[in-house]
């Protein structure tokens, strides 16, 4: 059976997620949030004490893993049964995951669990590389971005409206720093598919962005 799959791949902060999760609640379809497994693979290596850059280490914490994924209005994942869910959004997890993600061991790893989401009525997927690796037969293909002051504006008001201090000279250049790890890596580095839709949202509403989306699906 042909299940169909959205992909919607781009820098972090571009509004990948708000636009996936609005896609998936209105088409009733499933929504597969890939940042987040490499965020949660992050925790677990923190957590295990292990040095990032021991690859092997890091490698065999993958595989280990259990993760459970909650996707109602708000994702919750449990990694070997605790709820991580407060720890995802950190700049420590965010750097971790940019990191252990450009393993091409730990890539091979985590590739099943994303395909596994693929599942009756449609499927959409956020990440970087959904359109180009892990569904290249993909119906729909949308590459999300914007400047990288933009996102990481948005970055800003997000943890100030959350509490957290934030510092916007240092959020722009670990922005900078990610994207240039994401591009640069050689395995599934952040690129456009050739059969994506280019959407930049740098001067576009999320509502602007949700139906440029939702018309390409149409
Ligand atoms: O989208 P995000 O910020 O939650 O992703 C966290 C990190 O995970 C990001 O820096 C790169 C990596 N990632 C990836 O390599 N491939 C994906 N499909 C999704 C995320």
């Amino acid at each position: 059976m042909n299940i169909p799959v959205l992909t919607i791949d781009g820098p972090s902060g571009a509004g990948k997620g708000t636009v996936c999760r609005a896609i998936a609640k209105k088409l009733g379809w499933h929504y597969l949030d890939s940042g987040s497994i490499y965020r949660s693979l992050a925790i677990a290596v923190l957590k295990a004490g292990v040095d990032v850059r021991d690859v092997g280490a890091v490698t065999e914490v993958a595989q280990a893993m259990s993760l459970e994924f909650d996707c109602g209005d708000e994702l919750t994942v449990r990694l070997d049964g605790e709820n991580i869910t407060p720890q995802l959004a950190s700049e420590t997890t965010g750097n971790t995951a940019s990191v252990v993600a450009a393993y091409p061991e730990v890539r091979a790893v985590l590739l099943q669990k994303q395909k596994d989401f693929q599942q009756p009525p449609g499927l959409v997927a956020d990440g970087r590389d959904m359109g180009t690796v892990v569904f290249p037969e993909a119906e729909y293909k949308v590459y999300l971005t914007a400047s990288a002051e933009e996102r990481a504006k948005r970055r800003y008001k997000q943890l100030i409206e959350k509490g957290i201090g934030a510092n916007l000279d240092q959020i722009t250049s670990e922005i900078e720093a990610r994207d240039r790890r994401d591009q640069e890596r050689n395995i599934a580095p952040l690129a456009m598919a050739e059969d994506a839709l280019y959407l930049d949202s740098s001067d576009l509403t999320i509502e602007q962005v949700i139906e440029k989306v939702m018309n390409l699906v149409r």
